[in-house]
């Protein structure tokens, strides 16, 4: 076994509904990292699972006639189902409804109460007993359940609460010592600013359901969610039974989790541990959101997208790959199934699978089918060369910074250089003349050992590429020149290989008629949705004609105490227009300000004076500001 151990976790999800892809990206992210650990010869222990308790869980079960673990056990069984579909390497799957998880966080909760840093006391709040759930006042909205619009009613509830405050200085230290604990570096300093604001002592137990892990002191409580959740990463790895196990893989090297509980990952789990004095992780990445075209996926918007009718439909290579390419790092991705088709048809079909496809069908013509013996290379070899030579370096690099997108962006940079490649030296030419056949067996042997590296590179990122690439240059059994460290080696690829041309890796997805018609139905919910929303798109906001419009003249109109008549010039012209802010401008105070006219709007008779637009203003109780601009611009300039 390696002496170098890497211990990677996701998140583990709420089987309260099946997942979708948003949750995908998250584990297939971590399975890559985990692939390519092992590939660099790491012991890896790589862990995902479920997170069975709380209320949100026990009301759902109900409702659908169940116990919550008869309920959570469909679920997990779907999680289970999707991962292999995925071909998730993940080395155990922990449930938090598990007796080897309980008694970690029994014992965990039970040794912090005995030092002193749980303690009983009474939790206030606002509780709706409909929702069954407590506020702050904060939370509430306009003094009601912000969940039901339902009155709250003061409430005292029995709870055990965790001393987070006493800790949060030796937290800042230690985030302050290790800069890699929290990234990418915008959330650390976000987490940094929270902990500084100053830590509350956090609700650690709850009376109001039962379907979760008793307080091992009280059996009239059981333990918050949160609390219960954190703890699988080191009762999976056998905190209490198998100390060897547990010091192996302790501290986790890597927690991935998205965005929205970085700070459950950052702040209460590393002060749970500095509590139970256990060491705290190395590092905790916080990847964005894959939204659709925008917009957040949601069971109640009903725009869900299941990854196993998209790996049915387009295959998990290609599922997977969209998915590490699209979420850019430490930002959104965009998920549409039109990207989706792009990405296949573009990066997959046309740049990589027509360079196997092209290579191969060359080596079948020009060289009877055999991998050529090259030459010396020449002057023009050299760019493709240093750039496959240079590339899984740079590759490894951006996978430590976690910059999983722009690693795929460096291994197309080779795809797209092998293909000029072919177009540069046409071997074609090459072909026709006996004196150029040295020339031609490098140019294809070259082409050849590209595609090799590239395979080896997109191993970890898409399982089934290899098998199919390998299998066509006749390399399948020669687990040699499938290695990571192969590919630092340029010429490990022997000669005189048969090759075996076969199909297109990565069929081209035919956008039919059924397609078209499937996304035009998207189109459409998408747009009723954004009614629904009172969005509006860039060309309807186009049509309203925005002017900065200078005043020259501004008079009291008579018998009207709120308006002004207002002589604005658009430079070329000048607009008479009403304005109903008298209560707030002295007429002289406006001569010569700049502020912006709708330009375009119906004119309309005010008082018997015509106006010729509209001037803006904002406005918020008692108070009214008209809109100006910020630099001197000319009068007439378009406001867009
Ligand atoms: N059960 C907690 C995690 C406890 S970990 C000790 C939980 N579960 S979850 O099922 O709601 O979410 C799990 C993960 O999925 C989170 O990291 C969350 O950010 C991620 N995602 C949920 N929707 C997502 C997208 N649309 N895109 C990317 N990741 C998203 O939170």
């Amino acid at each position: 076994m390696s002496d170098k151990t890497y211990y990677i976790t996701t998140p583990i999800y709420y089987p309260s509904d099946n997942l979708h892809i948003g949750h995908a990206y998250t584990t297939v992210a971590a399975d890559t990292l985990a692939r390519y650990k092992r590939m660099r010869g790491y012991d890896v222990f790589f862990l995902t699972g479920s997170d069975e308790h709380g209320q949100k869980i026990e009301r759902k079960a109900k409702s659908e006639g169940m116990t919550p673990i008869e309920y959570v056990d469909g679920i997990v069984a779907n999680f289970k189902h999707l991962w292999k579909k995925l071909l998730i390497t993940n080395d155990d799957f922990i449930r938090t409804s598990e007796e080897r998880h309980i008694k970690v966080v029994q014992h965990i909760f039970k040794k912090i109460y005995d030092k002193g840093d749980i303690y009983k006391s009474e939790y206030e709040g606002w509780y709706c007993t409909p929702c069954e759930t407590f506020w702050t006042d904060r939370q509430l909205d306009e003094g009601k359940c912000p969940d039901c619009g339902r009155e709250v009613e003061l409430l005292k509830e029995e709870s055990y609460f965790f001393r987070m405050s006493k800790y949060a200085d030796q937290l800042l230290q230690y985030i302050e010592q290790n800069p890699d604990f929290i990234q990418p570096q915008a959330r650390r300093n976000e987490m940094i600013n929270f902990i500084k604001q100053g830590l509350e002592d956090l609700c650690v137990s709850r009376t109001t359901f039962n379907w979760g892990i008793p307080v091992p002191i009280d059996e009239n409580h059981v333990i918050y969610v949160w609390f219960d959740a954190l703890t699988n990463y080191i009762s999976a790895i056998g905190y209490l039974d198998d100390p060897e196990k547990f010091n192996r893989y302790w501290p986790a090297d890597l927690h991935l989790v998205g965005k929205d509980i970085v700070r459950f990952h950052t702040i209460i789990w590393p002060i749970i541990l500095l509590a139970a004095e256990i060491p705290l992780p190395k590092q905790v990445f916080g990847h964005g959101w894959m939204l659709l075209e925008g917009g957040k996926m949601s069971k109640s918007k009903g725009n869900v997208v299941d990854p196993l009718v998209l790996i049915d439909k387009y295959g998990v290579d290609a599922v997977r790959y969209f998915l590490l390419r699209e979420m850019p790092y430490g930002n959104d991705g965009s998920y549409s199934e039109d990207a989706l088709i792009h990405r296949i048809n573009m990066d997959l079909a046309n740049d990589l699978g027509n360079l196997l496809s092209r290579t191969t069908a060359m080596i079948n013509k020009f060289c009877d089918g055999k991998i050529p013996k090259p030459g010396e290379p020449a002057e023009e070899d050299q760019e493709l060369i240093q750039l496959a030579e240079k590339t899984p370096g740079a590759v490894e690099q951006l996978l430590e910074e976690m910059q999983l997108a722009n690693s795929l962006a460096r291994i197309w940079d080779l795809v797209n250089k092998a293909n000029k490649y072919i177009e540069d030296m046409a071997p074609w030419n090459l072909a026709k003349n006996p004196e150029t056949r040295p020339r031609l067996n490098t140019v294809m042997y070259n082409l050849v050992e590209t595609i090799r590296i590239v395979t080896v590179l997109c191993t970890p990122y898409m399982p089934t590429l290899p098998k199919k690439v390998f299998d066509q240059l006749g390399i399948s059994d020669s687990k040699e020149l499938h290695t990571w460290d192969s590919a630092k080696q340029w010429g490990s690829m022997p000669d005189g290989v048969t090759i075996n041309r076969g199909e297109p890796i990565f069929p081209r997805i035919q956008v039919d008629n059924q397609q078209d018609k499937e996304n035009q139905e998207q189109k459409q919910v998408k747009e009723v949705q954004q009614q629904e929303q009172n969005l509006i798109d860039i060309n309807e906001f186009a049509k309203v004609d925005l002017r900065v419009a200078e005043v020259v003249a501004a008079e009291k109109v008579e018998n009207a105490d709120k308006l002004l008549k207002l002589t604005v010039s658009l430079g070329n012209e000048q607009r008479t227009v009403v304005a109903g802010i008298a209560k707030y401008y002295e007429p002289d105070a406006l001569v010569g300000k700049k502020v912006i006219l709708v330009a375009n709007l119906k004119s309309a008779k005010l008082r018997g004076i015509t106006s010729e637009g509209m001037v803006l203003a904002a406005s918020k109780g008692k108070k009214l500001a008209l809109l100006t601009v910020d630099e001197d611009i000319p009068a007439g300039s378009k406001v867009k």
